[in-house]
């Protein structure tokens, strides 16, 4: 075992939250792309390295998205999250997540933590309160906000305009301003009704948040943005507190003291969630047996606190929660928010409503976690949206864990279990190729390091797959299979520096790939390795194997810099790590998807859209779009082509890929027309081009631009066209 390096434990402190997701229906990928998986590989990464770290996160029980749930099936909300919590976090604890606590919202600690809270920036004044008008449902007896009103769009009559958005022409609307009100829950017409709630002036914290702000240029540009734009349009109040049946209360004694009555009145969920992560990290801490220690981490100014959160979470972690804390004092802000943007599915948008998603319990059903957990990993929407198709997934597997990772690392302990007895073989006369490989290993630690430190998570698993990469290169130039017979020593120092490398890989790939690091490290008879998972605590789980959880660590993040394996040391049977997908394994998932989602609108651009002919033919015509300038038109080319070919593409319903010749090049383009027109339909045609759009990747394959159609209100499809020669400018 070699000696404890100076690369050992850096001790930093870091306190780390994943969103809390809400307990109204199961875990699906969007969710894994955005909060769940990024943080834990950072929350792995900084164990292996020797830090302090506490991961915290837990179901989001209150709110009214649990209720409306709770009401569609006949149960109370306590009956919906009773039964979902258990089954999230199930699904966690299989995915291989590695939270330190997994709490609740519903619990006892979070009612009195979110409440006390609640009553310090009370006390300090922080909060007014205001009587206003609102929508009553005089039937269900409560109080309706955004979605539990619909009626009809005053701007383009749309009659089922929800109260917080028209979805048909995209308005941002409030309750009041809809024609013809009702509710969603009973059907009754709604009445005006006088209420009074407390609210939060994000207003008085305006400057203290843009300095706060200020000083971290380093988050992530799509952050940064997000939260320039609320900065610039200036903070509003917030009301924190809701007239609904469900929630955390709000404190009888705050409400008297400022002249209003607490009954029936609950606590905004969004003020109360954020909260949850403190009220978790208390019972954490609790459960150690050492009730104090959560003010370590969310009081001491050297803590790094981390947020893990997807886009739509921005507002509530950039400002409102910072600017609760700064209220109530003596807590650390964030360090860093580095919010992904969405996870598109086979190329169309995630919705669960359309059955368009991808079940983490369902794909757990079929596949090891861990191969889920890479194929992610590689496709993180960073800083833009990103899109999970099965196709990319078997390449991921297939291509890459098996035939790279898996292949090498079988190669390795296939020469050394059958020429050198299972034992690691000794470098001698080392050549310089064994000698550069051996040196090249040791950059990876700090290259890898620095993209997990930095949120570069695709970066970080990229150059983790690079590592064996070279190693299989290595193995393939150095020919061990011919070494075998005319060079035993050459052959030896092959295994042994592959070896070396698998010993690295054993550490290195730990925070992505941990069943199977656990695996390795067990081949490799590897012990004393930091874990990465948390040494004490409820979720502590899985991905390490019980050799060595008892072992006190000696190896830590930067050891795999250096050689980990001795010569001479025995190793255990070799085993296969990874398994191909056959492609029927794969057409059976994506049927599954295409079944689940059948009757789905189509996906976001013009010729895929309304292709199901849904909307009724004497619908209004759409609204006319946003005006356009002059030089936004013509940045636009439009050209003339002509279809040569079309076929449907592969396990898509939708998509026809064309071949287009547009005179000077010809061009591949998929379009969403396949329930309009068949292929012959399409070939021979004259269509119109958008020549210049950016490619994009569907199913796979790349779209060079768009054939422009016509679309009526019944959702059929109309090609335009022209006599004019291939290439034409069109305008
Ligand atoms: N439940 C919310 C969502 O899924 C996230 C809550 S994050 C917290 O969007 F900070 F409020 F906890
Ligand atoms: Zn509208």
């Amino acid at each position: 075992m070699p000696d404890p390096s100076p690369a050992g434990p850096t001790g930093e402190r870091i306190l780390v939250t994943a969103a809390l997701p809400y307990a109204n229906g199961p875990l699906h990928l969007g969710h894994l792309a955005g909060a769940y998986l990024p943080s834990d590989l950072f929350c792995r990464y900084q164990r292996l390295r020797g830090n302090d770290v506490a991961f915290i996160c837990g179901s989001d029980e209150m709110g009214v998205a649990i209720m409306v749930r709770a009401r569609k099936e006949g149960i109370s909300p306590q009956e919906l999250v009773d039964r979902i919590h258990p089954q999230i976090e199930n699904a966690f604890k299989a995915f291989g997540m590695s939270f330190d606590h997994y709490g609740r919202t519903t619990s006892e600690t979070h009612r009195e933590t979110s409440q006390d809270f609640f009553r310090t920036l009370a006390r300090q004044g922080v909060f007014t309160t205001k009587t206003e008008k609102q929508l009553f449902d005089p039937e269900a007896g409560i109080f309706l906000a955004d979605r539990f009103v619909v009626g009809t769009c005053p701007k383009c009559g749309n009659e089922n305009a929800y109260g917080d958005q028209c979805e048909k022409c995209g308005t941002a609307l409030s309750p009041l301003e809809l024609v013809n009100p009702r509710s969603t829950l009973s059907d009754a017409t709604p009445e005006l009704r006088e209420t009074a709630h407390f609210y939060l002036p994000l207003a008085d914290f305006q400057d203290r948040l843009s300095a706060w702000i200020d000083t971290h240029p380093e988050w992530k540009p799509n952050v940064l943005g997000q939260i320039r734009s609320w900065l610039s349009d200036g903070l509003r109040e917030r009301a924190i507190t809701r007239d609904v049946p469900w929630g955390v209360p709000v404190p009888e004694d705050v409400a008297r003291d400022m002249g209003l009555d607490a009954e029936g009145k609950v606590i905004y969920v969004w003020f109360d969630a954020p909260i949850g992560y403190i009220s978790a990290t208390r019972e954490w801490a609790a459960g150690r047996g050492t009730p104090d220690a959560w003010r370590d981490y969310w009081q001491q100014d050297t803590t790094r606190l981390v947020h893990f959160i997807g886009k739509d979470n921005i507002v509530f972690h950039c400002l409102m929660f910072p600017a609760m804390l700064m209220a109530h004092g003596d807590f650390v802000l964030p360090d860093n928010v580095p919010a992904n943007e969405f996870l598109n599915i086979e190329g169309e948008k995630l919705s669960t409503s359309r059955g368009w998603a991808v079940w983490l319990h369902e794909y757990l059903e079929d596949f090891e976690p861990d191969l889920l957990r890479y194929a992610l990993a590689t496709t993180l929407p960073e800083t833009k949206d990103a899109d999970f198709n099965w196709a990319e997934f078997q390449t991921r597997v297939n291509s890459e864990l098996a035939d790279v990772l898996g292949n090498f690392v079988n190669r390795t302990m296939t020469f050394a279990t059958r020429y050198f007895e299972g034992r690691v073989p000794p470098l001698e006369n080392a050549s310089d190729m064994d000698r550069a490989t051996l040196a090249a290993i040791a950059d990876f630690p700090e290259r890898i390091g620095t993209a997990y430190n930095t949120y570069k998570m695709r970066e970080a698993v990229f150059q983790t797959m690079a590592l064996a990469r070279l190693g299989n290169k290595y193995f393939n130039d150095t020919e061990p299979w011919h070494t075998r017979r005319t060079d035993m020593e050459a052959c030896a120092n092959t295994i042994h520096v592959s070896l070396q490398i698998c010993g690295a890989l054993a550490v290195l790939m730990d925070p992505v790939l941990p069943f199977t690091a656990a695996r390795l490290r067990n081949m490799l008879q590897l012990g004393g390795i930091a874990p990465s998972t948390p040494r004490m605590g409820a979720f502590a789980s899985s991905a390490a194997t019980p050799a060595e959880s008892g072992a006190s660590p000696q190896i830590f993040w930067g050891d795999a810099a250096a050689p980990l394996l001795e010569t001479g040391a025995p190793l255990g049977e070799p085993e296969i790590l990874f398994t191909k997908i056959d492609d029927d394994v794969i057409q059976a998932q994506t049927e599954k998807l295409h079944a689940a989602g059948a009757g789905s609108a189509g996906g976001e651009d013009a010729a895929s859209a309304g292709s199901d002919a849904t909307g009724a033919p004497d619908a209004p015509h759409p609204p006319v779009a946003d005006e356009a300038s002059f030089d936004d038109f013509m940045k636009l080319d439009f050209r003339m082509g002509t279809v040569l070919e079309a076929e449907p593409v592969p396990k898509s319903n939708k998509l026809l890929r064309m071949v287009i010749d547009l005179g000077f090049e010809k061009r591949q383009i998929l379009a969403g027309v396949r329930k309009h027109y068949t292929p012959e339909e399409m070939v021979g045609r004259r269509v119109a081009v958008v020549a210049n759009l950016a490619p994009r990747q569907m199913m796979g394959l790349e779209s060079q631009g768009m054939v422009l159609m016509a679309e009526d209100r019944d959702g059929s499809l109309h090609p335009l066209t022209s006599t004019g020669e291939n290439g034409a400018i069109i305008r």
